[in-house]
């Protein structure tokens, strides 16, 4: 089959070659893929800033696929040939508590990922990809509208008039935004760009701020909530801004500690986090069953992916250079089909 693969860190050490068509062993699905989406993680990977001991090189790497089972292993009993699945990127991860090794079975590092024609998934981390949503947007799903889903509802709760701050306008953000304003939730989301706050309050949210123009953003967020803050901020950005979300979120509310956009390390504050009884908490996308209450949730909603652009296969290098200049949404690589 045809695949790409890293060799090195660097995306001049990404290539398209020919590797041999993996065999599925007994519980495993041999999976035609038909449409991969980037993740800031896939981009990280490549870039050698990704837990980068814990890379595998030769590496196909891009966690989240859609594709087609075209070969079964032994004893599969939950999917057969035809059906179309999602990959799952905590791929043990199936329902309750995490356990410490979850990171060592995510595709696309260190298991092998989604960029190539074919892929292996086990049949109990596949997902039944939601009918509603074509393969382009279907593979969106996996770690940027799960990790909304799964800080917001299965963590916090959220309820239809609360309110709800994202940042930027990047793949979680904007699946938050969709997801949140269905339920009824009031979103405030920030961006670097006044066009994208037009664009992402016709997909529902509330309120923008431009976090460029305001960089002081968190007192435009209090402002736009009597002084008390919002009922949930997803972090996506990280770094010392984190003291930004604690200030931006009412007493007793949470915040999901989701991206490092800014920083991975962060020197935080405390007495704001004990004055204001701040509830943080480390998001690692979501398990299985939470991926399938979501794809309930988008199917009876009718929630469609956002998209910003779709590669060919062969352009795969261009799709990661479209992500790492800013995307609104997802940037998607067609396989096949
Ligand atoms: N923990 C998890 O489970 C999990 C899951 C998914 C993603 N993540 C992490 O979450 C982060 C976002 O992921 P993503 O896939 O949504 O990224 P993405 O699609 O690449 O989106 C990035 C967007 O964020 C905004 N942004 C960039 N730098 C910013 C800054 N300093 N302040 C505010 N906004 C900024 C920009 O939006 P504007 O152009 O509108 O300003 C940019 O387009 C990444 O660090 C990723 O690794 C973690």
């Amino acid at each position: 089959m045809k695949a790409w693969q890293l060799k090195n860190f660097g995306l001049d050490n990404l290539h398209l070659e020919e590797v041999a068509t993996p065999t599925p062993k007994a519980n495993e699905l041999l999976v035609k893929v038909s449409a991969v989406s980037l993740n800031f993680r896939d981009k990280a990977i490549v870039d050698g800033i990704y837990e980068p001991d814990m890379i595998p090189k030769p590496l196909i790497p891009v966690s989240d696929a859609v594709g087609v089972v075209v070969g079964v292993g032994a004893g599969v009993s939950r999917f057969k040939e035809g059906d179309r699945v999602n990959s799952h990127l905590y791929s043990r991860w199936i329902d309750g508590a995490p356990k410490p090794n979850e990171p060592d079975f995510c595709f696309g590092a260190p298991l092998p990922g989604g960029l190539a024609e074919y892929m292996i998934i086990h049949e109990d981390s596949a997902v039944k990809a939601p009918d509603a949503l074509s393969d382009e947007e279907a593979s969106t799903l996996p770690i940027a509208a799960l990790t909304a889903w799964f800080s917001m509802i299965e963590y916090g709760n959220l309820k239809s008039g609360q309110t709800v701050l994202v940042q930027g306008t990047g793949g979680v953000s904007i699946f938050a935004i969709q997801i949140a304003a269905a339920l009824g939730a009031k979103v405030i989301a920030t961006s670097s760009r006044g066009e994208n706050l037009e664009k992402v309050k016709a997909l529902g949210a509330w309120e923008g701020i431009n976090y460029r123009t305001h960089p002081a953003w968190e007192q435009q967020a209090l402002k736009l909530t009597d002084g008390k803050g919002v009922d949930q901020l997803l972090d996506v950005v990280g770094g010392d801004g984190l003291n930004q979300s604690v200030a931006a979120t009412k007493v007793a509310g949470h915040i999901s500690v989701i991206g490092f956009l800014a920083g991975q390390t962060a020197s935080l504050n405390l007495m704001p986090v004990i004055f204001r009884q701040t509830a943080i908490r480390g998001i690692a996308v979501g398990h299985r069953m939470a991926f399938e209450r979501m794809n309930q949730f988008i199917n009876e909603r009718e929630i469609k992916p956002v998209i910003d652009r779709v590669y060919p296969f062969g352009d795969a290098v261009k799709a990661y250079e479209h992500l790492a200049r800013g995307a609104f949404g997802k940037v998607v690589i067609k396989v096949a089909g």
